[in-house]
């Protein structure tokens, strides 16, 4: 294992190449090599994924595969699909992977047999689905099921909300999904409120089922649920299912286990979607549009799992952040979906990408000396163009973009698709090529105009494109960004998998509740600027 990947020979070649290479412009590169946009571009399942207007050559690549070989990728890679213990600080499997296997496949890690024990979940989530959908399953007064409210927070929502949002289309049983998450009321409350409680599922989701914000929401909507359905406790059965790996908090909270799906302890919370934790995602799909999504998924798992890294989408991307990270001194990656489906995409990448890769430490604890984990944002294109591109256009940073867009639309109303896929191409032309002085000049700009309106261009993007989004192209494009992160996590030797870094807040704010509401609090315990803003808090509170 590599103990400081800077002081290894590809980090340092890595470097010289980046000094050598800054000056060099897109407009030389394509102009150099007519067909560059064809060449550096690469296939992964049915994701076509344009990388060549970025800041990179062959041998940027090259270097950079080499990186990858000193760092073992492709070992780790393997170790992950196998089972190993990757997530050492937790000592756990990192199998997210195992969640799509097909049910033929084996897989038996720490003595069990994988593969049967997800293939049963999928199949007493897929028989609920089909009770609920077909309105088998009836709530306490006889009514059928319209509403599923799924309460979770993290990876126990942002997973299920956006692939909720990305496969609208095909909601096919009448079942709407709603989401809560924030422990702020207002959430639950502008959730719920104009419901019937007698047509409304909750799906309960925690991993751990200890979590603050979920509980207290869960407490919330059972309160609601009774004093709406007259208050007979048995209704609780007919509304609320929950979906965790701890059976016996779900018992402790009042949820019959019957009514528990469960999953395992190496499946990452922000890593679940495609386990129970989808299960709301079921309800609006159905099983076989959920299977087809699985089958993305596992699609891309397996392009990453056998593919040299030359020609490995998702470890070519995730090199290519690291480029930017560490050797163009790029803190921040936009990720700019050209599809209104998927406008929570850029929301579950943040979790995705930081809560993974924002480590200080090697895996063995030693101080990183590099910058790991950058800053993942982004908005819905065309919406995005409108308010923060001018920055990437002609602000001082680099930004490096991934544009992502579908040929086929769901709703083709007249020649909306083409323009706005009209915009996503010119998007990525400008940022690329941009306008000279001499060019804005040409158009009769009047000369103190002139370098307000240059475009210098030069910006990076990568282009992904798949014909249509469907349950398999979303999965693999879900998996493509997974595995970027796997990548990435691998070359700054982190630990991708556990989140230490939220803990302390958690203990905090539990120590802080009893400041906010108890009577003689006595706050000298807590540093003055808390203090202060804690005791202007109770003023306005009246306490
Ligand atoms: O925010 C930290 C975190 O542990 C996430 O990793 C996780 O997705 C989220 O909280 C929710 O956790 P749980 O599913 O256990 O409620």
């Amino acid at each position: 294992m590599v103990t400081d990947v800077t002081a290894t020979a590809e980090w340092q070649a890595l470097r010289e190449h980046a000094a050598q290479l800054r000056g060099a412009h897109l407009r030389e590169l394509f102009a150099a090599d007519p067909h560059r946009g064809e060449r550096l571009a690469g296939q992964a399942a049915d994701l076509y994924v344009d990388y060549s207007k970025n800041l990179v050559t062959d041998e940027t690549v090259r270097l950079l595969a080499a990186l990858a070989g000193r760092v073992r990728l492709t070992e780790r890679i393997a170790a992950m699909f196998s089972g190993a213990h990757l997530n050492a600080t937790e000592d756990r499997a990192v199998l997210h992977t195992a969640l799509r296997l097909p049910r033929d496949a084996t897989l038996v890690v720490d003595g069990q047999d994988v593969v049967a024990d997800v293939h049963a979940v999928l199949d007493r989530m897929a028989s609920f689905a089909e009770r609920v959908r077909s309105g088998q399953w009836q709530g306490h007064t006889g009514a059928r099921i319209s509403t599923v409210v799924n309460i979770g927070i993290g990876g126990s929502d942002l997973g299920p909300v956006m692939a909720y949002e990305a496969l609208k289309a095909y909601r096919d049983a009448g079942i709407t999904c709603r989401f809560v998450s924030n422990i702020d009321p207002t959430d639950i409350h502008d959730t719920i409120h104009d419901l019937d409680p007698a047509s409304t599922l909750f799906v309960v989701v925690s991993k751990t089922f200890s979590t603050q914000e979920t509980l207290a929401n869960a407490r919330q909507a059972r309160h609601w649920l009774l004093e709406g359905l007259g208050g007979d406790e048995a209704a609780v059965a007919r509304h609320f299912v929950a979906v965790s790996t701890n059976r016996q908090r779900v018992q402790d909270f009042g949820i019959d286990p019957e009514n528990m799906f469960g999953f395992w302890d190496w499946v990452g919370g922000r890593y679940s979607l495609p386990s129970a934790v989808g299960l709301s995602v079921m309800l609006a799909i159905g099983a076989d549009r959920f299977g087809e999504m699985l089958a993305g998924y596992h699609a891309m798992d397996e392009h990453f799992r056998t593919t040299p890294v030359e020609r490995n989408v998702p470890a070519l991307l995730g090199l290519l952040n690291v480029w930017y990270t560490n050797f163009l001194d790029a803190p921040t990656h936009a990720v700019l979906p050209y599809s209104q489906y998927l406008h929570r995409f850029p929301a579950y990448l943040q979790q995705l990408t930081m809560e993974s890769n924002g480590k200080s430490v090697t895996v063995d604890g030693t101080p990183v000396t590099y910058r790991t984990g950058e800053i993942f944002w982004g908005e819905p294109g065309t919406n995005g163009q409108h308010a923060f591109y001018q920055l990437m256009h002609q602000g001082t940073g680099l930004i490096p973009a991934d544009f992502v867009a579908f040929s086929e639309p769901h709703h083709d109303l007249g020649d909306m698709h083409d323009l706005f896929m009209s915009n996503f191409f010119a998007q990525t032309a400008a940022l690329a090529f941009g306008r000279t002085a001499e060019e804005v000049a040409a158009e009769g700009t009047a000369a103190e105009l002139v370098p307000h309106k240059v475009m210098p261009g030069n910006h990076p993007s990568t282009s992904i494109v798949a014909p249509r989004l469907t349950p398999a192209t979303f999965g693999q494009l879900v998996a493509l960004y997974e595995h970027i992160v796997f990548t990435e996590g691998a070359i700054w030797d982190i630990n991708p998998f556990d989140q230490w870094g939220v803990e302390l807040g958690k203990v905090m704010a539990n120590q802080f509740a009893p400041l906010l509401t108890g009577t003689d609090v006595d706050l000298a315990a807590v540093d003055s600027s808390t203090a202060t803003l804690i005791a202007r808090y109770r003023r306005q509170r009246g306490r």
